[in-house]
C-alpha cells in the first residue's frame, strides 16, 4: 500500500535536473572566484558597469530570505496555511537571487580594483550563502522524509545568520569598518562586550587628563599633529574612496599615516623635506584632464590652498602618526 506522502519522496526527474543544474552553476562560481580572485586592478568598464548593480541587487535576497521563516511560522496557524505552502517558492527565488548577487559581487570586486581580507571574506560569505540556501531548498522540497524535515529549520537559521554576517561585511567595505557600531551608545557596546570607543578630540577640553590641544599645536606644519588635523581629512574627503584597504588603486593606501609613507607600486609618493620630488604633489598639480592627475575621477579635487598646505607639510618633514 502506498503511504500518503509517497509522491513527495519519489525522485522526480525535473527536481533532480534542477538540483544538478544548481550544483553545476555553484561549482562554476567557485571556480571563477578561485581562478580570478579580486587583485586590486581595474579589469574593464563593462564588468564594472554590471558589477556596480551589486549594491542594488543584494537587497532583494535579503528581503526574500527574511520572508521565508516569517511565512513558515505564520503558516503554522491553520487559517494562514497558504503562507506556509508559498514559503518554498519564495526560498527558491531567494536562492536564485543570492546566486545572482554573489556572481555580480565577484564581478564588481574583480573589475573594480578591489582586494583585501574584507573583500575576500565578503565574497566567500556570499558564495557559501548561495550554497546553504540551495541545500535548505532541497531539504524543504523533500519534506516528506525524516532527516530533511529536521535539517530544514537548521539550514534556514544558518542561512539567516550567514546572511547577516555577509551583509555586515559588505557594509564595512562600502562605509568603512565599524560603520554599524560607531554611534552605538556606550552601555550597549559594553553589553555586547565591545571595547569602549576612544574619546573624540573635540570632546576633550582643557583640564581633561590627556587633552590634546590639537588645534593650537597644529598650525605649525612641522608638528606631527598637523597630519591628523589638516592632512588626513583631505585624503579622507578626496582620495580614500580609491586608496583604502579594500581598494588600493596603484597599490597605494591613504587611510593612515603609515600607509601614506609606505607609498604605492611605484615607490614612495611623499619624500619628506622634498615636495618637488614627491609624486603626490606632481599629480595634484597636473591639469585635471591629464591621465596621472589625482583625484582621478568623481572626487572633489584639492584647492590650490590645500595642495599648498600639503606641500608645506612635506617641506617641513612630513611628520605624523
Ligand atoms: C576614482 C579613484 C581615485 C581617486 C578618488 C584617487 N585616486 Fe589616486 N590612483 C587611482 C588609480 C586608478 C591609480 C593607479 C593608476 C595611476 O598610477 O595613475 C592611482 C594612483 C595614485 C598614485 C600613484 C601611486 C603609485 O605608486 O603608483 C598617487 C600618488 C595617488 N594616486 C594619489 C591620489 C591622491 C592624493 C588622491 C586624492 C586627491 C587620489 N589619488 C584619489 C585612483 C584614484
Amino acid at each position: 500500500m502506498m503511504a500518503p506522502n509517497a509522491p513527495e519522496t519519489r525522485p522526480s526527474p525535473l527536481r533532480t535536473a534542477a538540483s544538478l543544474l544548481a550544483a553545476a552553476l555553484w561549482a562554476g562560481l567557485v571556480v571563477l572566484v578561485k581562478r580570478f580572485p579580486p587583485d586590486g586592478r581595474d579589469h574593464g568598464d563593462l564588468g564594472q558597469f554590471v558589477g556596480r548593480l551589486h549594491p542594488l541587487l543584494v537587497h532583494g535576497p535579503v528581503a526574500l530570505l527574511i520572508l521565508v521563516p516569517a511565512m513558515e511560522l505564520a503558516g503554522m496557524r491553520r487559517d494562514w496555511a497558504h503562507l506556509r505552502s508559498a514559503a518554498g517558492w519564495i526560498l527558491a527565488v531567494a536562492a536564485a537571487a543570492i546566486f545572482a548577487a554573489a556572481f555580480d559581487g565577484w564581478l564588481l570586486a574583480l573589475s573594480g580594483g578591489y582586494r583585501g581580507r574584507d573583500v575576500t571574506r565578503h565574497l566567500w560569505g556570499g558564495v557559501t550563502l548561495a550554497a546553504v540556501c540551495a541545500v535548505a531548498l532541497r531539504a524543504r522540497l523533500g519534506r516528506g522524509t525524516g532527516p530533511a524535515r529536521a535539517a530544514y529549520p537548521l539550514l534556514l537559521a544558518a542561512s539567516l545568520g550567514l546572511m547577516v554576517w555577509t551583509a555586515d561585511g559588505g557594509g564595512a567595505i562600502t562605509h568603512g569598518d565599524g560603520y554599524l557600531t560607531a554611534k552605538m551608545p556606550p552601555q550597549l557596546r559594553a553589553w555586547f562586550g565591545m571595547p569602549a570607543l576612544p574619546a573624540k578630540p573635540a570632546e576633550a577640553g582643557p583640564g581633561v587628563p590627556g587633552a590634546f590641544h590639537a588645534g593650537l599645536l597644529s598650525a605649525d606644519p612641522s608638528n606631527p599633529a598637523f597630519y591628523p588635523v589638516h592632512i588626513a581629512p583631505l585624503f579622507a574627503r578626496s582620495c580614500v574612496s580609491c586608496h583604502k584597504p579594500e581598494k588600493h588603486k596603484g597599490g597605494l593606501r591613504l587611510d593612515s599615516y603609515e600607509q601614506l609613507m609606505r607609498g604605492g607600486e611605484d615607490g614612495k609618493v611623499v619624500v619628506p623635506g622634498s615636495p618637488w620630488a614627491s609624486d603626490m604633489i606632481r599629480r595634484l598639480k597636473l591639469p585635471p584632464n591629464d591621465d596621472d592627475s589625482m583625484p582621478s575621477d568623481g572626487e572633489k579635487p584639492f584647492t590650490p590652498e590645500e595642495t599648498q598646505m600639503l606641500d608645506s607639510w612635506i617641506a617641513a618633514g612630513a611628520k605624523g602618526g
